[in-house]
């Protein structure tokens, strides 16, 4: 019996949510390990429909939720959602909800920043949240960040704030954008700390007892590889690793606790903000898929770009990801098409290749190279067993495994919470 590991094999909003809430039936504690409130997760329990952004989705099944350390957070943001889902009925207090008191936090200096850099970046922007995601990992890594337990200690709290707003102040006069008082600063956290310091606690100790007392853990990575600040499509990325081995660093946990690695893919692939994207589709197969798989972001409400299934990049995310085993969502949204096209291979400036190249000039020129196989007419949609497939869809999902090489092993076929098939439970593996 192990513990699991979920994580994004392509750029984000694959349904990570849905299949982490799935599995929580199986988990004791669900913890998020990286990100922020960059992430927006979507999760369908009958009538109710529940949006997360920071909590982890293991609290819509009344488990404990945990924001590790490697989270980025912001505290109004996060007691914002708290009041909406605990308004929807969840039930949010120090008992259900840990974090860790190591835990960076965003700042107004830092959304402001975020905002200031992507304007003055023009053409090259990255197409970020805004939400200061970038900025405060920058200050954790620069040892200039304002941590929760810093907020018990109104001595420490004073210099760091004196240290971070001479930096944040420069750069933010710099491009013109205003700068920001320590009182402002001050005031602002002054109004949350009470609250964000109830539920602050030295997390790692409490994953550690856990672990011994034989619970178990379900890792919620937010974003995916292909947005990972090492392995992504740079400098199209997020400011956080959102592989599956950063789940230990982020939570406070040993490597091995990692367990079985679950990948998320959707049956084709999406993208929201910029950046390269060999299989996009600008005609109305794209325009179709992302109507009926209602494809805007949850956070920023921008349509995501769509296009087919990359098989190379997923195989990719796989490898550098450590994927044992894939959950395939969406598959309904492919229900009717006449022809489906898997990106097996690339051409870039006239030479076949099989792997995603790493500089961005490179990485924008690269054409796709297609396998076009028939679709079905059959509805998966709601599908709840694998025979209640038709064979066409099957040979689909065979087809991604073998180039993939991954098994599958979840389907989805609609975002409701039941509607997934398993064919491998990846707690008993
Ligand atoms: P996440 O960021 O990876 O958690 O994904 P999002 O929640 O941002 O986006 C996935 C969207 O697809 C959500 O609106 C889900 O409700 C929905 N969804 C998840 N799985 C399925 C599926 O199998 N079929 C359909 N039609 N929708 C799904
Ligand atoms: P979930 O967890 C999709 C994208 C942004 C932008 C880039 C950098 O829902 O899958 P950032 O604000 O992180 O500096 O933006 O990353 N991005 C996401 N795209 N899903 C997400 O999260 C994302 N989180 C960040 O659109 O392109
Ligand atoms: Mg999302």
């Amino acid at each position: 019996m192990s513990n699991v590991t979920v994580i994004g094999t392509q750029w984000g909003d694959e349904g990570k949510g849905k299949i982490v809430d799935w599995l929580a039936s199986r988990a004791d504690i669900v913890v998020r390990f990286q990100g922020g409130h960059n992430a927006g997760h979507t999760l369908v329990v009958g009538e109710q429909v529940y949006k997360l952004s920071l909590l982890p989705s293991g609290l819509v099944r009344g488990k404990v939720g945990v924001i590790g350390n490697g989270v980025v957070v912001d505290p109004h943001a996060l007691m914002t959602e708290i009041d909406r889902v605990s308004a929807q009925g969840l039930v949010v207090n120090p008992e259900t909800l840990w974090i860790a008191e190591s835990a960076p936090l965003i700042l107004p200096v830092h959304g402001a920043l975020d905002r200031a850099r992507e304007a003055a970046r023009g053409d090259h922007k990255i197409g970020t949240t805004g939400r200061g995601i970038g900025p405060a990992y920058e200050d954790k890594v620069a040892r200039r960040a304002i941590r929760i337990c810093d907020l018990a200690e109104p001595e420490t709290l004073d210099w760091k704030l004196d240290e971070l707003l001479l930096h944040h102040n420069t750069l933010l006069a710099g491009l013109g954008a205003d700068t920001f008082t320590k009182e402002e600063i001050k005031a602002w956290l002054a109004e949350i700390a009470p609250r964000l310091l109830s539920f602050a606690c030295p997390v790692w100790d409490r994953l550690d007892e856990a672990r011994r007392a034989g619970r178990r853990i379900l890792f919620e990575g937010a974003q995916a590889v292909m947005l990972d600040v090492d392995h992504g499509t740079y400098p199209y990325v997020t400011s956080s690793n959102t592989i599956a081995a950063v789940a230990a660093s982020g939570a406070g946990v040993g490597p091995s606790s990692i367990g079985f690695v679950l990948g998320i893919a959707k049956a084709y692939t999406t993208r929201v903000g910029e950046g390269p994207f060999p299989t996009e589709l600008h005609d109305d197969i794209g325009r179709t898929i992302g109507e009926r798989g209602h494809e805007f972001g949850t956070v920023t409400g921008r349509s995501r770009r769509c296009g087919w299934f990359d098989a190379v990049m997923v195989r990719r995310a796989c490898r550098v990801g450590g994927v044992s085993g894939i959950a395939l969502t969406k598959l309904d949204i492919l229900d009717g098409l006449d022809e489906i096209s898997i990106c097996t291979g690339y051409e870039l400036d006239g030479e076949k290749i099989n792997f995603f190249p790493s500089a961005p000039g490179a990485q924008a020129r690269v054409r796709p190279v297609y396998e076009t196989m028939p679709g079905w007419q059959e509805t998966t949609a709601g599908a709840r067993s694998w025979a209640e497939l038709p064979a066409q869809a099957i040979k689909y999902v065979r087809r991604i495994e073998e180039l993939i090489e991954a098994p599958v092993t979840l389907l989805s076929t609609s975002p409701e919470r039941d509607d997934t098939i398993l064919m491998r439970d990846p707690f008993e593996d």
